[in-house]
């Protein structure tokens, strides 16, 4: 009995090859992902061609990344993968508040700000005040949570792709929880933008007849001890984009209210709890 490869035996051809030191998780993964590949190749009788055309695509999906730009996270993004690995490893218990997509623009250590401070520092967009509690499954305050926040300009840039145009920290900063675990910061109501588009996901979005938009959202990470880190958003519900997301990142729990306000500081106000999982659970 041979192990030359054969199109019936090639799983097996590949996958005998796996040696006895691996890893046993890393025996798995590849294991099932030539299983999965070589089941793909056979249902949609590849061409020669074509996978040419796929090498090429990755190729370039390789040599436009940079320190500044992922391109095969954004891959995995308009592809779904990020936000299915995301429900998996993020599975909650009714009432939690839900996980969606990082997203490239998260920048470490964000300036500590105030309670009730402005992190819009170019004066462009209609401003809104954002607030609410950070708050434990029963209901009970959370005291020293960490609300890191970031969303684009009213122009939909955020401040990291227009170094040279917005001011460093733009619509970013961080809040700490008292005792109460009430938030409260001034923004602006974030806008619809395009993901990088100008390179091959771009293409492969055009391809397939794909608009590149996110609905408006404000970006959160929020973390407390004892608690598990929770990376989410809230949409803006009267997006145009909100039932097709390019990142696929829209969960129905997360359509923040926006009501407009007269005779008040801010054009508009946004409540919304954001409620933590133990790490326990
Ligand atoms: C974002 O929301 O910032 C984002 C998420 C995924 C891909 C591109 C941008
Ligand atoms: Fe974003």
């Amino acid at each position: 009995m041979s192990d030359y490869f054969t199109e019936a035996g090639s799983v097996e051809a590949v996958n005998a090859r796996i040696g006895p030191g691996t890893s046993p998780r890393l025996a798995e993964i590849m294991a099932c992902l030539v299983k999965h590949l070589h089941a793909f190749t056979k249902e949609i009788q590849l061409t020669q061609e074509e996978w040419e055309t796929g090498v090429d695509f990755l190729t370039k999906t390789g040599q436009i990344c940079s320190q500044e730009r992922q391109e095969f996270i954004l891959l995995s993004d308009t592809l779904g993968l990020s936000m299915l690995v995301d429900a998996i490893n993020n599975r909650r218990p009714e009432g939690a508040t839900e996980n969606t997509v990082l997203g490239p623009f998260h920048v470490d250590g964000p300036p500590v700000r105030s309670m009730g401070d402005c992190i819009s520092l170019d004066g462009k967009g209609d401003s809104c005040l954002f607030e609410g509690s950070v708050l434990d499954l029963d209901g009970n305050p959370i005291e020293g949570a960490r609300i890191d926040v970031w969303s684009d300009n009213a122009d939909g840039f955020y401040d990291v792709q227009q170094p040279d145009i917005q001011p460093k920290w733009n619509n970013r900063g961080l809040f700490i929880t008292k005792a109460d675990g009430r938030y409260s910061f001034v923004g602006i109501k974030p806008v619809s933008y395009p993901i990088p588009d100008d390179g091959p996901v771009g293409q492969m979005l055009g391809h397939l007849g794909r608009h590149p938009y996110r609905p408006a959202h404000m970006h959160y990470i929020v973390t407390a001890d004892g608690y598990q880190k929770l990376v989410t958003h809230t949409f803006v519900g009267d997006d145009p984009y909100l039932e097709s997301d390019t990142v696929f990142g829209v969960k129905n729990t997360l359509v923040a209210p926006y009501e407009r306000l007269s005779g008040a500081e801010t054009l508009w106000r946004s409540p919304f709890d954001f409620i933590l999982c133990p790490i326990s659970r």
